[in-house]
């Protein structure tokens, strides 16, 4: 199958992140402010990709923005005022905090999708950036609540395997138009071989209920087939049928990764997500316990 031996695959440095949708399930918040920057607990969506990425050794930080999304540049900046202020009023907690949020110097890089082409068009834009070395995808809709971070676990495998890799999930069969659906050669119930990729596809004509989720590790040849701007499902330029063309030439595997996903792309996965990883949070977990559990009391009394 693959030409290349497992030392030649270069290692992952480069993630791009995807971020010039406009986010039209969460109007009017998303009137003026990116969707990426919907807090989830106490930091935006973005900067829970951008973490993940970070902790899986990411060095280099690429976003494909659009209009009206600077304030996701300006979250990742140093901010001296802000710090000084913290300081000044003894906040050295906060201080850390704030610090989370910072992208090093020369770290992050930023280019823009004029046109809402779809997904593969907007990594197309990116392709100048990230040059001739594989590169990981992380959609930040796509939260996952797990012990090791999703792209440390992708990574992992990917330096065993090499080639290219997506995160997959099971979901019932009616939701396949919501995802892309691997046609799978075989799986032994952690990793499975591809043998084909269909976005969107009716779930009569799906050849599997395993889906991609919002992280991907790919190599750089899928430029050449992005760069044709084939259009696919919705009338868009899809990453998924890019992939699925690198299919026989590169290893191409799917991942069930350990964690749980929530689909911060929708008003029910973002509450369910807040709900999650706000009970995980040393801090304030208790209290949302109790609140949730008097909710449920009230729910059930009502029911009764
Ligand atoms: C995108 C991809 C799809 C994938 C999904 C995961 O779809 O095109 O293959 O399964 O992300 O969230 P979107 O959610 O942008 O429609």
């Amino acid at each position: 199958m693959s030409k290349k031996t497992n030392t030649e695959w270069k290692p992952i440095r480069k993630a791009v992140f995807p971020v010039a949708g406009l986010g039209t399930r969460f109007l009017p918040a998303t009137k003026v402010m990116p969707k990426e920057m919907l807090p989830l607990v106490d930091r935006p969506l973005i900067q829970h990709a951008f973490e993940e990425a970070k902790a899986a050794g990411i060095e280099e930080f690429i976003f494909v923005t659009g209009r009206q999304k600077e304030m996701l540049e300006e979250h990742f900046d140093y901010q001296p005022e802000l710090e000084r202020t913290l300081e000044a009023r003894g906040k050295y907690d906060m201080i850390e905090r704030v610090r989370t949020s910072e992208i090093g110097e020369s770290q992050l890089f930023l280019t823009r999708q004029a046109r809402p082409l779809g997904l593969g068009h907007a990594i197309w834009c990116a392709r100048k950036l990230v040059g001739d070395e594989p590169f990981a995808i992380m959609l930040p809709d796509d939260v996952i609540l797990s012990e090791k971070p999703c792209l440390q676990q992708m990574i992992e495998q990917y330096n065993e395997t090499g080639g290219n890799m997506v995160a997959v999930m099971d979901i019932p069969r009616e939701d396949t138009p919501k995802y892309g659906i691997l046609d799978v050669e075989s799986d032994n119930g952690k990793m499975a071989s591809i043998k084909g990729l269909v976005e969107k596809p009716q779930p009569e004509d799906a050849p599997s209920t395993l889906s991609i989720i919002g992280r991907y590790i790919l190599q750089p040849e899928i430029f050449d087939h992005l760069s044709k701007f084939e259009t696919g499902a919705g009338g868009e330029i899809q990453i998924t049928d890019a992939m699925a063309k690198l299919i026989g030439s590169q290893p191409f595997n799917g991942l069930r990764y350990d964690g749980h996903r929530y689909d911060c792309g929708s008003r029910v996965g973002f509450i369910e997500a807040n709900i999650a990883f706000s009970l995980q949070d040393p801090e304030i977990g208790h209290s949302v316990q109790d609140i949730i559990q008097k909710h449920a009391k009230e729910i059930q009394s009502k029911a009764a």
